[in-house]
């Protein structure tokens, strides 16, 4: 028996986050947070190290090792996520991760075009500019209250742009995705809304 792999992609503050969580414990599967591999290089690259060979040696301690949440981690790991080397490196952690019982959410930019093309279910979550960028801006308010909005808006519009445009494994919706604007949905609508999707394919 095979394991059940949902891959849910989408762009910056989408709430891809959120929901993949939340659905991987509604259903007591193994949950990975893509992004956090690449902002852990990142982080590493700010600190100086190179990037390819940092994300041959990064090790699962290293995600917890750093405020992954900072904007300047998430602009470096855009950076550092173009890099073809860096991508092909951590491949393999992701497909094992995939294979847990009795299934895994991953969450990511290519999850079900490149990382796991075979996907049971592909979900593609998105929203509005202005609403990614206000969410999270709420978020980061908790930690940081000087942050502006009109820095979030173009942190994440640059952001989306590299992440759409490079040349490898560029962010876009595999062909067989269920699309989710979230727009105007709450993030509890939103966990509904997927959870009745993949239930209804799981079952
Ligand atoms: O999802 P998150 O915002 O934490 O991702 C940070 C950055 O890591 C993204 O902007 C993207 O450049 C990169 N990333 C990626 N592929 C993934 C996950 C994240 O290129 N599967």
């Amino acid at each position: 028996m095979s394991s059940i792999v949902i891959a849910i992609d989408g762009p910056a503050a989408s709430g891809k986050g959120t929901v993949s969580k939340a659905i991987s414990e509604k259903l007591q599967f193994h949950y990975l947070d893509t992004g956090k591999l690449y902002r852990a290089i990142g982080a590493k690259y700010l600190e100086g190290d190179e990037p390819i060979s940092a994300a041959k040696n990064l090790k699962y301690e290293d995600l917890d090792n750093y405020d992954l949440q900072k904007p300047e981690i998430a602009k470096a790991a855009s950076e550092i996520a173009a890099i073809q080397e860096v991508r092909a490196s951590l491949l393999n952690f992701q497909r094992n991760f995939s294979r847990k019982m009795p299934g895994a959410v991953l969450d990511g930019r290519d999850i079900g075009t490149i990382v796991c093309p075979s996907a049971k279910i592909k979900i593609f979550l998105t929203a509005s500019l202005e609403a990614r960028a206000y969410r999270r801006y709420l978020e980061l308010q908790k930690t940081n209250s000087e942050l502006k909005l009109e820095f979030i808006i173009d942190q994440i519009k640059e952001r989306d742009e590299r992440d759409q445009t490079r040349s490898s494994s560029p962010m876009v919706a595999a062909s067989d995705a269920k699309i989710f604007d979230t727009s105007e949905l709450s993030i509890n609508e939103a966990i509904d809304e997927v959870y009745f999707y993949i239930q209804a394919r799981i079952n």
